[in-house]
């Protein structure tokens, strides 16, 4: 009996498939930033912000939301330097990891290969930067959050801790965001190298994109990137996490201004995402985000959406307040 060609052609176009869809991401898990300022960024994020610590080591401390399930979804390093240090991405399995190995040495991107054991609760990580300079680290094992304290031990089995109401008491890790010089070329690299799939992006009245936002699971975006306006190279825009509800933001901002956070801008609504938010700055200069609401995306041919100048305000606040200039060019630095 002999096999046809087209029999063996769609073997192995099927076979390509499965091959792709193991080298994967999953979604982003974490982001490592450094702080000027240990002592009070940790009293901010854990006071303020309500986050708990899962473990202190060194000049690191991990933090995580009551219902993030991994060990950390937060780490503060010690630095003399504030901005980010590594923005953490799970993969699919543990082949996916290899496999993006495989990849990055086929094409020649310079990227080192952490052996578990070097970073706490974390396996084999893959660390290389993007082009425009994001540190980038890619895991597949990561150790879930195992509650040791009465205090904080919740009776639910889904809740890993218990929601105490402490401070802003975000229920979890949500994105981040970075100012690039150049939007379209960054886009195209997370997309085509990462595939983290394009689900919005805004153009001003030059054609030039203002911003792209972008995910591998079905929220909004999980990273974002927004042009610097001053073109002076990549910055670390903020981090954010997610509220269950607008009363909670409300909560939060109130909060903020009773502990002497600066509250940048907000609270607002952004038409391009339909999630309300307010920013602050963390005591090492940091922006940190909190957010409640957005859309949910399960369309796996989706269009990315164009927002034109003609509605891009509103796509930045849809109840018309304006940023701060701040915003579009304060960031601090990729460490
Ligand atoms: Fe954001």
């Amino acid at each position: 009996m002999s096999i046809s060609k087209e029999k063996i052609i769609q073997e192995q176009s099927l076979l390509e498939k499965l091959e792709k869809q193991t080298t994967t991401i999953a979604h982003i898990g974490h982001v490592e930033i450094g702080v000027t300022n240990l002592e009070k960024s940790l009293w901010f994020f854990t006071e303020v912000m309500g986050l708990y610590v899962s473990a202190s080591e060194g000049d690191r401390v991990y933090l995580r939301a009551w219902q993030d399930f991994d060990h950390h979804t937060l780490v503060l390093k010690k630095s003399d330097t504030s901005g980010v240090k590594q923005i953490g991405w799970r993969v699919s399995s543990a082949e996916a990891l290899k496999s993006f190995e495989n990849q990055f040495k086929d094409m020649g991107l310079d990227y080192k290969w952490v052996e578990e054991g070097s970073k706490k609760a974390l396996g084999d990580t893959i660390q290389f930067r993007s082009p425009a300079g994001l540190p980038v680290e890619l895991y597949w094992e990561k150790e879930l959050f195992v509650n040791t304290d009465p205090a904080t031990a919740s009776k639910l089995p889904s809740h890993p801790s218990k929601y105490t109401g402490k401070g802003v008491s975000p229920r979890r890790f949500d994105h981040v965001n970075f100012m690039v010089n150049d939007v379209v070329k960054e886009q195209q690299w997370w997309t085509d190298l990462l595939g983290i799939h394009h689900r919005y992006f805004v153009q001003n009245e030059n054609d030039i994109r203002l911003g792209s936002w972008l995910s591998r699971t079905n929220i909004a975006h999980e990273i974002a990137l927004m042009r610097n306006a001053n073109q002076n190279g990549a910055l670390f825009h903020h981090l954010a996490y997610y509220l269950d509800s607008p009363d909670e933001l409300i909560r939060a901002a109130n909060l903020m201004a009773e502990n002497d956070i600066k509250i940048e801008w907000g609270p607002g609504k952004h038409g391009t995402s339909g999630a309300q938010f307010i920013y602050v700055i963390e005591p090492s200069g940091n922006r940190v985000e909190i957010w409640t609401g957005g859309f949910l995306i399960f369309a796996p041919d989706w269009n990315p959406i164009e927002w034109s100048p003609e509605v891009g305000p509103l796509g930045l606040d849809l109840w018309g307040s304006k940023a701060p200039e701040s915003y579009f060019t304060y960031g601090t630095k990729l460490l």
